[in-house]
Order: structure tokens, then sequence, then C-alpha cells
């Protein structure tokens, strides 16, 4: 049985005032949440905050990118150490959102992954196709090519720390979710993948979330998927009641 995770990205939204608010208004209304594990990503300028407004509770801190260089001059970059020093476990990796505004490639992703996994993080690693790739049927060579270049060169051992996000790039902030059957058919690509490259036993335990217009009215029936072992929330993780409810959604 898989543990699952309901992550919240916030992508570039909240100070660090509003960031430790929000936390405290969150804190008991997911304390009873042993389901599942509770995980927030706040921009860089407020993750030390997060991270110590939300110590003693159940609620982990991602950041939304990592350097794959330990130290060194690369202006605007922060590495997994200092994430790691900030009060982060996790780290989103490869979000769509990156690879399109930031030149994000899968080799990029692999380099990324190495980095956060020898500096102790958990990756959050983002895969998912383009609404014309969709639409032109390459929704499976895509996914496999993001996993294969993506996921190179790591250990079955490695690979059984990471935790992926598959997001339809086309439901992304769209309002328009993939259906439970639609998203359960991609997982389950993506877990014939893992099995291929890594073996039945760790593809049986790697958790894979779905991303994409997930809401408290539409989180039941995405985890009714045996396939879907968590979510990775935008939009509907920035209001502390619309994030618990999906956090609740048993
Ligand atoms: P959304 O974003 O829930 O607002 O669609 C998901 C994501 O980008 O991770």
């Amino acid at each position: 049985m898989r543990h699952p995770v309901i992550a919240g990205n916030w992508k570039m939204y909240k100070t660090i005032a509003e960031a430790v608010r929000f936390i405290d208004v969150l804190k008991p209304k997911v304390a009873s949440a042993n389901h599942c594990e509770v995980v927030v990503a706040p921009p860089f300028t407020a993750l030390k905050a997060v991270a110590e407004a939300a110590r003693s509770s159940n609620i982990q801190v991602a950041a939304q990118d990592v350097s794959w260089e330990k130290e060194g001059a690369f202006t605007g970059d922060v590495s997994a150490s200092m994430l790691r020093e900030a009060g982060c476990t996790h780290v989103i990796i490869g979000h769509s959102e990156r690879r399109q505004y930031h030149h994000e490639t899968d080799e990029r992703v692999n380099r990324k992954l190495k980095a956060a996994l020898a500096g102790d993080l958990t990756p959050i690693v983002c895969v998912g196709e383009t609404l014309e790739e969709r639409e032109a049927g390459r929704t499976q060579a895509v996914l496999e090519r993001q996993f294969t270049e993506g996921f190179a060169a790591l250990t079955a051992q490695d690979f059984s720390r990471i935790i992926i996000a598959y997001e339809p790039v086309w439901a992304i902030g769209t309002g328009r979710t993939a259906t439970p059957e639609i998203a359960a058919e991609s997982h389950r690509a993506l877990r014939s993948l893992i099995v291929k490259q890594f073996g039945g036993e760790v593809a049986e335990q790697t958790r894979i979330l779905y991303g994409g217009s997930v809401k408290p009215d539409n989180i039941q029936g995405l985890m009714a998927q045996e396939e879907i072992d968590g979510a990775l929330v935008g939009g509907a993780s920035l209001k502390a009641d619309s994030f618990s409810a999906i956090v609740n959604y048993l």
C-alpha cells in the first residue's frame, strides 16, 4: 500500500507574512491527516519561515526548483544543501512552467534530481504532455522520453526515493482536469516504464501523483483510482480551506 502525498505548489504567490499566516491556519485543519503526507512548496523567500511555522506539525516543506551544482558562480540559483538548511525535505523538479519559461530540459531535470538526492531531498519530478502532443497521439512517446532521459543513470535504490507527478500541461491552471481514467492510463504507462527500468518491486512502491486543476470536488474521483497516489495542487492550494479539503479527501 503506497502512502499518498498531497502537495501544494504555491508558484509565485505569497509573501513571507502571508505564508506564515497560511501555515498557522492550515495546521489544525490537517493535523489529523494520517492517511497522507502533506507538503507545501512556497517561493524561495518564504521557505525558512514556513519551515519554522510548520515545525512539529505534519506539514513538510518543498522548494520549487534546485540547482544541479553544489555551489559556485551561478547567479540566481539555490543549491540542495541551502534548501535543506532552510528546512526543506522535498523539491519539485521539472515543472512544466520551468520547462516552458526556463528551458528546463530532461537532461537538466536529470542533473537536478541527482543533486537533490545527493543533498538528501526528496525530488517530486513532474512529467506530462502538452495539448498538441496529446492531440497528435504522442502522449505515450513524450512520457517515455521524459522518463528515459529524466531518470537516466540512476540506481533502483536512488529511484525509489523519487516521487513522480504526472501533470498534463493542458490541465494545469485551465480548470480542465484529466478525467480520473485518463490520468490513470498515463500513470499505468509510467509504472510500466518503472518496471522495465527499475524492476517490479520499485514500481510497486513509487508514488505517482496527479496534477492539473485538482480541486476539492474532483479529488475523491481521482484518489479512487488505484494508480493515483496523491496530488500536486496549484491554484487550489493557495487557500487553507480548499487545500485542507483536498488533504482530507477521505
Ligand atoms: P493547478 O496547477 O492545480 O493550478 O492546475 C498544478 C500545478 O501546476 O502543479
